[in-house]
C-alpha cells in the first residue's frame, strides 16, 4: 500500500525489536524513512544528527521514560512533531504525554490504520505549523497599564481600586519583580492625589547616614557640607504620595522616625527642631517577611502595623500561569515597536515552556527575556529553541550523561551510517577516520543497531 508520501523522515523509538520491526516495516510501506532506536539515549543521539520530522515512542523503557523523549522534543526542536505508544494505557498517562507536547497518544495494541491516521494526523499538524501562523491576542487593557487576567490578578485590581479610594497607608508585598512599584503607582494614580507628585524612595538603596537628610531634608550647617538648606522627599512629595520601597532596610533609629511622621503627619529637617506639617501619603514596599522581623526584632511592630493598613500582597508569576503569555506578548509587542523590529509571536511550544518555568525573577526577568527575544530572534516565530537554555527541559542533561564515551561513539557512527545510506566510504569521511579504521569500530556494532 506504499503511496506518493515519501520523503518524510519518522524516528521510532522502542525497546521491543519485535515491536520496532513491525513499526518500521508498516511506516515503510506507507512510504515514510524510519530511522530506529531501542533507547531514549540512542534516540537523543539520532536526534542529534539527522533532523526528523515525527518521533513515535514507547512510553515504559528501561533507562529512560519516553515522556523524558517527549519533553526534550518539544522544549528542544522546532520542527519535530512527537507521538507516544504506550503499553500500559492510563488516562493519566496520556493526559500527562499530551499535556507536555504529544501530538497523538496510541494504546497498544493497535490497529495498523489506527497507526497511520495518527501519523497522518502528526503530519498534518507540522506542515500547517511549517507554512501558517496564527494572529496574537491583543492583551487587554487594564487600568494604570497593570496587566494581568488571572483571578489572583484580578483581586489584584480590586484590592490596588480599593487602596485608592482611600486616604489609608499601603503595604505592598512580593517577591523580587513580581510588580510592587507598578502597584504603588497604581494606587497613587487612581487616586485623588493623581495630580499631585508620586516620589518613590529605594531605602534599601541610599546609605542610612543619608537617609534622614534624603527624606526629611536639612537646615543649613546641620553637617559638614550642608552649605544650605535643602527639602527632603516628603517636602516633595506635599500634597502626593511617597513610596518608601525596600521599608525592612531601613535602621532602628530611621524607623522610629518613620512612625513620628506616620502618627503627627510632621516632618524635622535634619539640624531643627522644628517639625513641619505635611500631607503626603505613604505607601510601603518589602520583599521580606516584615512579620518575620517583627519577631527577631529588626523591625518595630508598633512601625509594622502604621503601615500594614491595607496590604496588597503580589503574588510570584509562577503562581499566575495564565498572565504569563498575556505579559510575553505585551512586552513583546512593546519592544517591536521601541527597537523597530518585527512583532514576535510564540509558538506553542515556546508558550507552552514560559508557563512552565519558575520565574524567580518574575514578571522584571519575563519582561528581559523578551526583550532579549526581540532583539536576537532572526525571523518572526519565537519557538522554544529560541528561549534561553536554563528554561528549557533537556534530556540530554540526565540520560546523556550516564553513557560511556563507546557507547556515544557507537551511537554517532550508526547514525551517521544511517544518514548516508550506509555507504562506508561517506561514514568514514564524514568520521573523519579511514574505512579500515571505521570496519574496526563496526564489528563492535551488534546486529539489530539502529539502522
Ligand atoms: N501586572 C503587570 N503588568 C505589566 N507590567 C508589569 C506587571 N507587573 C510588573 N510589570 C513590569 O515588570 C517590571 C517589574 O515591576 P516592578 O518594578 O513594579 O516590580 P517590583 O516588585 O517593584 O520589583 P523589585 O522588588 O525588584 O523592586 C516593571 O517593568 C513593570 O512595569
Ligand atoms: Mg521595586
Amino acid at each position: 500500500m506504499a503511496n506518493n508520501q515519501g520523503k518524510e523522515k519518522i524516528l521510532v523509538v522502542d525497546d521491543s525489536e519485535a515491536t520496532l520491526e513491525v513499526l518500521q516495516r508498516n511506516l515503510a510501506s506507507e512510504g515514510y524513512q524510519t530511522l530506529t532506536a531501542s533507547t531514549v539515549s540512542s534516540a537523543l543521539a539520532a536526534l542529534e544528527t539527522t533532523r526528523v520530522d515525527l518521533v513515535i515512542t514507547d512510553f515504559k523503557m528501561p533507562g529512560g521514560s519516553g515522556m523524558d523523549l517527549v519533553r526534550h522534543i518539544r522544549e528542544n526542536l522546532r520542527d519535530t512533531e512527537v507521538m507516544m505508544i504506550t503499553g500500559y494505557p492510563s488516562i493519566e498517562g496520556a493526559v500527562e504525554a499530551i499535556k507536555i507536547g504529544a501530538e497523538e497518544y496510541l494504546s497498544k495494541p493497535f490497529t495498523d490504520e489506527e497507526l497511520y491516521a495518527a501519523v497522518r494526523r502528526s503530519l498534518d499538524k507540522l506542515h500547517l505549523q511549517r507554512s501558517g501562523r496564527k494572529p496574537a491576542p491583543q492583551p487587554p487593557a487594564l487600568p494604570h497599564g497593570m496587566l494581568g487576567e488571572s483571578e489572583a490578578m484580578r483581586n489584584i485590581m480590586d484590592a490596588v481600586g480599593k487602596a485608592a479610594s482611600t486616604a489609608a497607608t499601603v503595604l505592598i508585598t512580593g517577591e523580587s519583580g513580581t510588580g510592587k512599584e507598578l502597584a504603588a503607582r497604581a494606587v497613587h494614580y487612581g487616586s485623588a492625589r493623581a495630580s499631585d507628585p508620586f516620589v518613590p524612595v529605594n531605602c534599601g538603596g541610599i546609605p542610612d547616614s543619608l537617609l534622614e537628610s534624603e527624606l526629611f531634608g536639612h537646615m543649613k550647617g546641620a553637617f559638614t557640607g550642608a552649605s544650605e538648606s535643602r527639602a527632603g522627599f516628603f517636602h516633595a512629595a506635599d500634597g502626593g504620595t511617597i513610596f518608601l520601597d525596600e521599608v525592612s532596610e531601613t535602621s532602628p533609629s530611621m524607623q522610629v522616625k518613620l512612625l513620628r511622621v506616620l502618627q503627627d503627619k510632621e516632618v524635622c529637617m535634619v539640624g531643627s527642631n522644628r517639625p513641619r506639617k505635611v500631607d503626603v501619603r505613604i505607601l510601603a514596599a518589602t520583599n521580606k517577611d516584615l512579620w518575620t522581623l517583627v519577631e527577631k526584632g529588626t523591625f518595630r511592630k508598633d512601625l509594622f502595623y502604621r503601615l500594614n493598613v491595607i496590604t496588597i500582597a503580589l503574588p510570584p508569576l509562577r503562581e499566575r500561569h495564565n498572565d504569563i503569555v498575556l505579559l510575553a506578548t505585551h512586552f513583546a509587542q512593546r519592544f517591536a515597536a521601541e527597537f523597530g523590529r518585527p512583532r514576535p509571536q510564540f509558538s506553542e511550544r515556546a508558550t507552552s515552556v514560559l508557563r512552565n518555568y519558575d520565574w524567580p525573577g518574575n514578571v522584571r526577568e519575563l519582561e528581559n527575556v523578551v526583550q532579549r527575544l526581540v532583539l536576537m530572534t532572526e525571523g518572526d516565530i519565537i519557538d522554544a529553541p529560541d528561549l534561553p537554555p536554563l528554561m528549557r527541559f533537556s534530556a540530554l542533561r540526565g540520560a546523556g550523561l550516564h553513557r560511556t564515551l563507546a557507547e556515544v561513539e557507537l551511537d554517532h557512527i550508526t547514525n551517521v551510517l544511517a544518514s548516508v545510506e550506509n555507504n562506508k566510504t561517506r561514514a568514514a569521511a564524514i568520521l573523519g577516520i579511514d574505512r579500515k579504521t571505521l570496519r574496526q569500530k563496526l564489528r563492535r556494532i551488534p546486529e539489530n543497531s539502529p539502522s
